[in-house]
């Protein structure tokens, strides 16, 4: 099969090497033309200065990417989806099939990327739409180390048609689901919790504190799930509390590192200045707080993270906060 992806950074050149070891043709669209120029003249991933497939190609033109095929891999950090959205929408003239495999959810409208997809994209040029998300360090990917992952789609053809694509016998294995939200959801609220729980490990705060804000988090997993109408099972799931045990004490999620940064004392302005990549859960931090205003929902550890991140409130404070709420029956409601 032949497939372009729109975004060639940590995940989307990686994701290019995946395609091509499966034994697909690829072609990789960035804005950044040396990242280009590395895939296409070093064969190296632009990130982690390992060595990428020669057959793995990269164009800083888009229409050159969305003729090469009718899949569409949209690899790029969130902030960017609907304006680049918007530019596809007007470059196509025939349906493609959208695969979005980045996580997160858009502060100011808290829509997922399959509703900002279904609002930019018109419907002819709109075959069909699936999410490939899941616990996966690009780090570990690259280095063909064993991942498991899950493809949602309420198109239960293309979940399973790509489940093949994206599987191998070595060092991927790829499940179906057709909740579509949950697995979106979970991805995005997930980056937010790990945000937190960095947050906890710069404050030094301890393993005790961190298990215990790593477990509550999934409840706020599941409300934000359900609240918008996915399945409580899939919060429990790779897409869920999966991709949060990944995410939320390890070193290589930037997620995780930002919140630390910010638990030591850093401010937004110098992590941003020092982290070139986008930190996704910061993002969902803002989107989830205007989510719980509008739907009355209770996310105690994503308010004070929002509080601390935009309000500048003093991080013991928050702690304190957290700490002198009405005390209650552990329940995951
Ligand atoms: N890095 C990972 O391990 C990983 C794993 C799973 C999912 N994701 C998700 O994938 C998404 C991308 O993450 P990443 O780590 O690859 O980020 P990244 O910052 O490494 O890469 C993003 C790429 O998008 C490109 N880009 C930005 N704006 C663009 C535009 N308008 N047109 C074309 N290209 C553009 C950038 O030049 C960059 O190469 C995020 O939502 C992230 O949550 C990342």
């Amino acid at each position: 099969m032949k497939l372009s992806i729109i975004g060639g950074g940590a995940w989307g050149a990686t994701l290019g090497q995946l395609l091509v070891d499966n034994g697909h043709e690829v072609v990789i669209y960035d804005i950044n033309e040396q990242f280009v120029q590395t895939i296409n003249q070093k064969h190296v991933h632009p990130f982690f200065d390992l060595p990428l497939p020669e057959t793995l190609v990269a164009t800083v033109s888009l229409s050159e990417a969305l003729n090469f095929s009718d899949y569409l891999v949209l690899a790029v950090p969130t902030k960017v989806m609907r304006s680049l959205l918007n530019t596809i929408n007007q470059t196509l003239n025939s349906p493609k099939y959208f695969i979005n495999v980045s996580k997160g959810i858009e502060p100011d409208t808290t829509k997922r990327v399959s509703e900002i997809v279904e609002e930019v994209v018109s419907k002819e040029n709109l075959a069909g739409f699936a999410v490939l998300t899941g616990p996966s360090h690009a780090e570990e990917v690259i280095r063909r180390k064993l991942t498991l992952l899950t493809i949602a789609s309420s198109n239960t053809e293309m979940a399973q048609t790509l489940q093949t694509v994206f599987s191998n016998d070595t060092y991927m294995r790829v499940y179906t689901s057709d909740d579509l939200i949950g697995c979106e959801v979970g991805g995005a609220v997930k980056n937010a919790i790990a945000v937190v729980s960095g947050m906890a490990t710069g404050l030094d705060m301890g393993e005790n504190a961190r298990a215990a804000l790593i477990t509550r988090g999934i409840v706020e997993i599941v409300r934000v799930v359900e609240a918008y109408g996915g399945k409580r099972d899939t919060a429990f799931g790779l897409t869920g509390v999966g991709d949060l045990i990944v995410t939320a004490s390890s070193e290589n999620s930037r997620n995780f590192r930002a919140g630390k940064q910010i638990g030591s004392g850093k401010s937004m302005e110098q992590i941003y200045q020092e982290e070139k990549q986008t930190i996704e859960g910061v993002r969902a931090i803002e989107a989830l707080h205007q989510l719980a205003l509008k739907k009355g929902l209770s996310l105690p550890i994503i308010e004070v993270a929002y509080q601390v991140i935009f309000e500048r409130m003093p991080i013991n404070d928050a702690v304190t906060k957290l700490l002198t709420r009405t005390l209650k029956s552990e329940k995951i409601d």
